[in-house]
């Protein structure tokens, strides 16, 4: 039934997916995480196994969502270090990279062996800063195609822009998750495709698969202009 309704449109294409949030441990019991819930990375998988890709799913913490049928490999990782090695393992042979995980931006530069007790009536944690796991990709990009994702609060599509450029994306989907109707949890979602010529393509709320297939179908188209 999957086969019968596969397009070709990433027929013999290798795609990562990254999807949900990480998580940087605290102590042995708590962690720094997002209210990623990994529904839009899930259903870019599910389009790109669809549009015929053979599909890497790299996963942080998610709302226990099933792994969409026909992914060729799911690989489940909690921290922004090990989300980085996973998706590096995979970028040098992949036609496309789609990273729509919320990625944890800092960790506790010094996590505690044991579980920390509250004796004190302030507690600091020091932070330190990840790897930017996409810049890394756009450093040592070659052939492929890189899509970013960008949830915002405000100046979103400034802040998309510059993303886009700083990061070295074929294009950004830039949402306003303060907005009802778009983000985190949720089935719809309210995106802007931006390219790096300038143009961008504003899109109404739709279903998050509905947002997946039409970002799918403009990278690949992409990914076919690269490798013509
Ligand atoms: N990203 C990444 N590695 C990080 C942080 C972000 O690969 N350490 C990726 C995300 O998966 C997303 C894109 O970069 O596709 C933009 O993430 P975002 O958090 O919006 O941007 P940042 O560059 O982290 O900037 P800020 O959080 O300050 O807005
Ligand atoms: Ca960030």
């Amino acid at each position: 039934e999957l086969v019968a309704c596969m397009g070709t449109a990433l027929k013999g294409r290798k795609v990562i997916v990254t999807a949900g949030g990480t998580r940087e441990p605290i102590d042995p019991v708590r962690f720094i995480g997002n209210h990623s819930s990994g529904r839009m990375g899930f259903a870019i998988a599910k389009a790109a196994v669809l549009a015929g890709a053979d599909v890497t799913l790299i996963c942080g913490s998610t709302d226990n969502l099933t792994t969409p049928a026909g992914v060729s490999r799911r690989i489940d990782v909690n921290s922004t270090r090990d989300m980085k090695e996973a998706v590096d393992a995979y970028y040098d042979d992949c036609d496309l990279v789609v990273k729509a995980a919320a990625v944890a931006d800092y960790r506790s530069a010094a996590p505690a062996k044991d579980k920390i007790k509250k004796n004190d009536d302030v507690l600091t944690i020091n932070l330190e800063k990840n790897p930017d796991i996409l810049y890394g990709l756009g450093q040592r990009k070659t052939h492929q195609v890189l899509v970013g994702f960008a949830a915002e609060t405000t100046n979103v599509l400034a802040y998309g822009q510059g993303k886009l450029k700083k990061k070295n994306l074929d294009m950004l989907v830039a949402n306003d998750v303060s907005v009802k109707g778009a983000g985190f949890q949720g089935d719809t979602n309210i995106g802007t495709l931006l390219f790096p010529d300038g143009t961008m393509e504003e899109l109404q709320q739709m279903t998050k698969f509905e947002l997946a297939e039409i970002i799918v179908d403009r990278a690949a188209k992409l990914v076919a202009a690269k490798c013509a």
